[in-house]
C-alpha cells in the first residue's frame, strides 16, 4: 500500500517554500497541481520554478528538455477545485493558523475522502490545524528545508490523531523524491528548528548586547564551526518574519528566555526588511556586495609560547607553517611581538603569563588562552592589563582565531594583535570578554539542547544528527559533535556560560554529566 501510493499531488502556496516543494515533486515524476490565490501571485510561483529549475540548465545539472519536462507535470491555478483528483495535497501558504485553517476546511471539501493533507508549517501545531478538519486521521506534518531542491531533510510529524499508514506512505513518497525523511511527533519546532533557533536567536542578542559584529559572529560559525553559513546569512535566507514566527512559536512551548526573539529581529521586521526576499535584512542584497573587509596580513610576528601541552604544540605548528619565529624559553621573550600564554590550567597559566608580563618588550601583545577564568582577571594579573586580549582557537587546527579585548585593553591592540594573527594565516574574529568567545558560547548551548532532546526521547541520535546535517547543512551533527569536542569540554563551557549568565537553560544537563562521570560518549 505504501511505496508510490500518491501520484497526483497538489501545492498549495507558491511562494520560496511552495514553489521549491512543487520542484521537488515534479523533479520526482509526479503531476502537480499548484494553487495560488491570485493570478498575480501564480506568476510569481511559476517565475519562481522558471528561475530555480533555470539555474540548474544554466549550471549543467538539468538539461532545457529536462526542464520543460519538470515544468510540463506542473499544472498552475488558481481554482482549488483543481485539486479534486489529488491523492495528496500539501499546504504552504503564510503561518497563520487562521489562514491555514482557512484553506484546510477548503481541502476538506474538494479534496477526495481518502487523501492525505499536509501542511508545511515550521512552526504552527499540525495538531492545531487537524482538529479543525473533518479527517484529522489523514493530517501530516511534511516540512521541508529552505532551499527545498537542496536540502536533503523532511521532517514528517504525526500527531496523536494521524493514522499510521497516512504517515508511512508520505514519508515513502519522502524517500521516493531522494529525501530522507525523519518521523516524529507535534512538538513546537519539531527538531531542526527546535535546535536552531534557540542558536540563531543568541546570536541576534550577542549583536544586539554589542558582544561582537554581524560579520565576525557569522565568520566565527563557518569559519571556526564549519557551518555552510553564518547566522545573520541564514535568518536572512530564511526570511525573519518566518524566523519570529518560529521563535513565537517555540517560545509559547517552551517559556525559555532564549526563545523569546531578540529585539533587532523584531524591529527588522517591523521595518519590513525580511532578509533576502525584500532585498535587505541583517544584509543588503541589492548593493554590489563585495564589502568584506580585507584583514590585513602583515610580516609573520615572533611568537612567544609559554606553557606545555597540546594547544601550544598547536600555536608552534601554525607559526611553523606560516614561517613565523617560536621562541620559548623565558629569557627570549624579550624579543617577542606576541606572548602566548597556552598552558593547560589556569593557576600555571596565571604564574606564567605574570612572569611573561615581566620579561616581554613594552609594546609586545600578550594573548591569555586558558578557559578556566575570564580574560580581564588574568589580565589584572599581570600587571599590565593594557596590553592584554583574549585569545580562542574553537578548533587548534583550523583557520580561526577569535580575539576577546577587555575594558582594560589598550586602544590599538585587539588591532595588533588581529593583525599579527593574520600573519600567521588566520582569520580573525573579535568579541568582548565574556565565556566562550564567539563560537562555543553559541556552539554548547545549542548542543545541549540536542542532549536534552536526546535525554527526553522525542528524537533518537540519528534523527537529531540527520536534522543538522541534512536540513541545516552541518558537517556533522550535534550528537556526533558532542562525542567529538569531548563531553567533559561541554560541561566546563556550559558550566562557565552559566556562571555568566545564571541562565537555567544553559547549566548542562544531566544527560551530560552522567555520560561525563561514567566516561561513555554519548553514542
Ligand atoms: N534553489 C535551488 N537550488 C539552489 C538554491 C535555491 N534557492 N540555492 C542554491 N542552490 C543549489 C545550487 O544550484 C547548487 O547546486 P549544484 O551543486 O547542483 O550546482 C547548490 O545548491 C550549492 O549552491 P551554491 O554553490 O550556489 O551555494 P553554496 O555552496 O553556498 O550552498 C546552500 C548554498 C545549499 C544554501 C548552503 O549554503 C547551505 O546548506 N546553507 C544552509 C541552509 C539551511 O540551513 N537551510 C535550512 C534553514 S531552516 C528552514 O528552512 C526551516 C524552517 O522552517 C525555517
Amino acid at each position: 500500500m505504501s511505496e508510490g501510493s500518491f501520484s497526483r499531488v497538489g501545492v498549495v502556496g507558491l511562494g520560496t517554500m511552495g514553489a521549491g516543494i512543487a520542484e521537488v515533486l515534479a523533479r520526482g515524476g509526479l503531476a502537480v497541481v499548484g494553487v495560488e490565490v491570485n493570478q498575480d501571485a501564480l506568476e510569481r510561483g511559476r517565475g519562481h520554478l522558471e528561475r530555480s529549475t533555470g539555474r540548474a540548465v544554466k549550471r549543467g545539472k538539468l538539461t532545457e528538455d529536462a526542464q520543460r519536462e519538470i515544468l510540463g507535470r506542473v499544472a498552475l491555478t488558481t481554482d482549488f477545485a483543481d485539486l479534486g483528483e489529488c491523492d495528496l495535497v500539501i499546504e504552504a501558504v503564510p503561518e497563520r493558523l487562521d489562514l491555514k485553517r482557512k484553506v484546510f476546511a477548503e481541502l476538506d471539501k474538494v479534496c477526495r475522502e481518502d487523501a492525505v493533507l499536509a501542511t508545511n508549517t515550521s512552526s504552527l501545531s499540525v495538531t492545531d490545524i487537524a482538529v479543525t478538519t473533518g479527517r484529522p486521521s489523514k493530517i501530516v506534518g511534511v516540512h521541508f528545508f529552505n532551499p527545498a531542491p537542496v536540502m536533503k531533510l523532511v521532517e514528517v510529524i504525526a500527531t496523536v490523531l494521524t493514522e499510521p499508514d497516512a504517515v508511512a506512505r508520505v514519508a515513502a513518497l519522502v524517500k521516493g523524491l531522494g529525501k530522507t525523511p525523519v518521523t516524529i511527533g507535534d512538538r513546537a519546532g519539531f527538531v531542526a528548528n527546535r535546535l536552531l533557533f534557540g542558536y540563531l536567536n543568541q546570536a541576534a542578542g550577542m549583536l544586539e548586547s554589542g558582544h561582537a559584529t554581524r560579520d565576525d559572529i557569522d565568520t566565527a560559525m563557518t569559519a571556526g564551526a564549519g557551518l555552510p553559513m553564518g547566522p545573520f546569512t541564514l535568518m536572512d535566507l530564511i526570511g525573519l518574519d518566518t524566523c519570529l514566527e518560529v521563535l513565537d512559536a517555540i517560545y509559547a512551548e517552551s517559556r525559555d528566555r532564549r526563545h523569546a526573539a531578540s529585539p533587532v529581529l523584531r524591529e527588522l521586521v517591523t521595518a519590513g526588511l525580511l532578509g533576502r526576499k525584500t532585498g535587505r535584512g541583517f544584509y543588503s542584497y541589492d548593493a554590489s556586495g563585495g564589502d568584506e573587509p580585507a584583514a590585513a596580513a602583515g610580516e609573520p610576528p615572533v611568537v612567544g609560547i609559554v606553557g606545555v601541552g597540546p594547544l601550544a604544540d598547536a600555536l608552534a605548528a601554525l607559526c611553523d607553517r606560516a614561517g613565523a619565529s617560536v621562541r620559548d624559553s623565558a629569557a627570549d621573550l624579550a624579543g617577542c611581538d606576541l606572548v602566548v600564554e597556552a598552558a593547560e590550567d589556569t593557576e600555571a597559566a596565571r604564574a606564567l603569563l605574570s612572569a611573561a608580563a615581566q620579561a616581554a618588550k613594552p609594546d609586545a601583545v600578550l594573548l591569555v588562552t586558558s578557559v578556566g577564568g575570564s580574560v580581564i582577571e588574568q589580565a589584572m594579573a599581570t600587571g599590565r592589563p593594557a596590553d592584554v586580549v583574549g585569545l580562542h582557537l574553537p578548533d587548534p587546527a583550523g583557520t580561526l582565531a577569535e580575539i576577546a579585548a577587555t575594558v582594560a585593553t589598550g586602544p590599538d591592540v585587539a588591532d595588533r594583535a588581529a593583525a599579527l594573527f593574520a600573519g600567521l594565516g588566520l582569520t580573525t574574529v573579535r568579541c568582548r570578554d565574556r565565556a566562550g568567545f564567539i563560537v562555543d558560547a553559541l556552539r554548547f548551548p545549542y548542543l545541549n539542547d540536542a542532549a536534552a532532546m536526546l535525554g527526553a526521547g522525542y528524537a533518537d541520535a540519528d534523527s537529531i544528527d540527520a536534522a543538522m546535517t541534512l536540513g541545516c547543512g552541518y558537517p556533522s551533527g550535534p550528537i556526533a559533535d558532542l562525542d567529538r569536542l569531548g563531553l567533559d569540554r561541554a560541561v566546563t563551557v556550559l558550566r562557565a556560560l552559566h556562571a555568566e549568565t545564571r541562565e537555567p537553560a544553559l547549566a548542562p544537563v544531566p544527560l551530560l554529566a552522567e555520560h561525563v562521570t561514567a566516561g561513555r560518549p554519548l553514542r
